[in-house]
């Protein structure tokens, strides 16, 4: 058990990663290292890339590893930072998405439902907008936007409205401040709904999905032949960009087709279904119980 964070589907995405010994692979969401290390277990003289936003993960890194290099950044800017590493093509990325353990029980940070704290959910701190400002700055239609696009209500109205009204008496500072705007709804719909509710925030504070497909758009560039893309995602949102990306090389879902009318497909699907974890893993980690592993090699 790792404390930090418990790395999920540990070994079927390494699998899917197949590793050449002198290769050159990317992880782009560090957290505690899991899934880094038995990636560094598998090198010889390859070379290993790591990114994460969260200056908690950062100090994670594995030092005194020369095939290894930490990144401070978001892997939206993936391309540009393997460029001034003279880095321009790879043989293989992984991402495991989402929030680490370790962000989730940080009883600062605004992440989970179970610690009152200021909604802070940032996972990067230079970023300047966290859930105090957009619970209480965004328009109606802006709130509309995120509980529809990041968390699929389909009446974002009702949800929006009631914020609005909340926040004309008192601001939305914290967690708790937020369950009381929904203390309405009943006890049993209740933990889904505001989790539904906090990951919609948690995905604007974060561009979460626009940083995914940035990062995705450039990994197609960046890999090499035959290179790897794995993917680990733990909502449905996350989920259905992956799929349509592995696909069809877009986030659409739509076939693209070539001057010639030749469609489009710029990977070779290896996982045909997303793999899930086994119920021994999810009986030891509860956490791991939503997450999606789709695997995929550039053609
Ligand atoms: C689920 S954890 C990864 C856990 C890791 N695989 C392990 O075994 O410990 C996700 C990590 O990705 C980082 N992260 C999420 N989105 C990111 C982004 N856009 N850019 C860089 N890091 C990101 C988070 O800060 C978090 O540490």
């Amino acid at each position: 058990m790792n404390s930090f964070h418990d790395p999920v589907l540990l070994d079927e995405s390494i699998t899917g990663l197949d590793i050449k010994p002198n290769g050159v692979y990317v992880d782009v969401t560090f957290g505690g290292g899991g899934h880094s290390k038995q990636i560094l277990n598998m090198l010889l003289n390859g070379k290993l890339i790591a990114f994460d936003q969260d200056p908690e993960a950062i100090r994670n890194t594995i030092k005194a590893d020369s095939r290894f290099t930490m990144i401070h950044d978001n892997f939206r800017h993936i391309k540009k930072a393997l460029v001034k590493c003279n880095i321009i093509s790879i043989d293989g990325l992984i991402a495991d998405l989402g929030v680490s353990s370790y962000q989730f029980s940080d009883n600062n940070r605004g992440f989970s439902l179970k610690y009152d704290a200021p909604l802070d959910m940032r996972m990067n701190d230079k970023v300047t907008k966290d859930g105090v400002f957009i619970l209480n700055n965004y328009n109606q239609s802006e709130l509309n936007r995120i509980f529809k696009n990041h968390a699929d209500f389909h009446s974002p109205n009702v949800i929006s409205s009631a914020i609005l009204q909340a926040r004309r008496v008192n601001k939305i500072n914290t967690v708790q401040d937020l369950k009381d705007v929904f203390s309405n709804v009943s006890t049993t719909q209740n933990i889904k709904f505001l989790a539904r509710i906090f990951q919609a925030i948690r995905i604007e504070v974060n561009e979460e999905l626009d940083a995914l497909k940035e990062m995705l758009s450039q990994a197609l560039e960046l890999l090499s032949p035959s290179g790897r893309l794995v993917v680990i995602s733990y909502h449905s949102l996350e989920d259905r960009l992956v799929k349509n990306f592995m696909k069809f090389g877009n986030f659409s879902g739509l076939h693209e087709k070539d001057f010639f009318g030749n469609l489009l497909t710029p990977f070779e699907i290896i996982t045909k279904k997303p793999v899930t974890p086994s119920i021994r893993e999810i009986s030891q980690n509860n956490k791991s119980r939503s997450a999606k592993l789709r695997i995929c090699a550039k053609k």
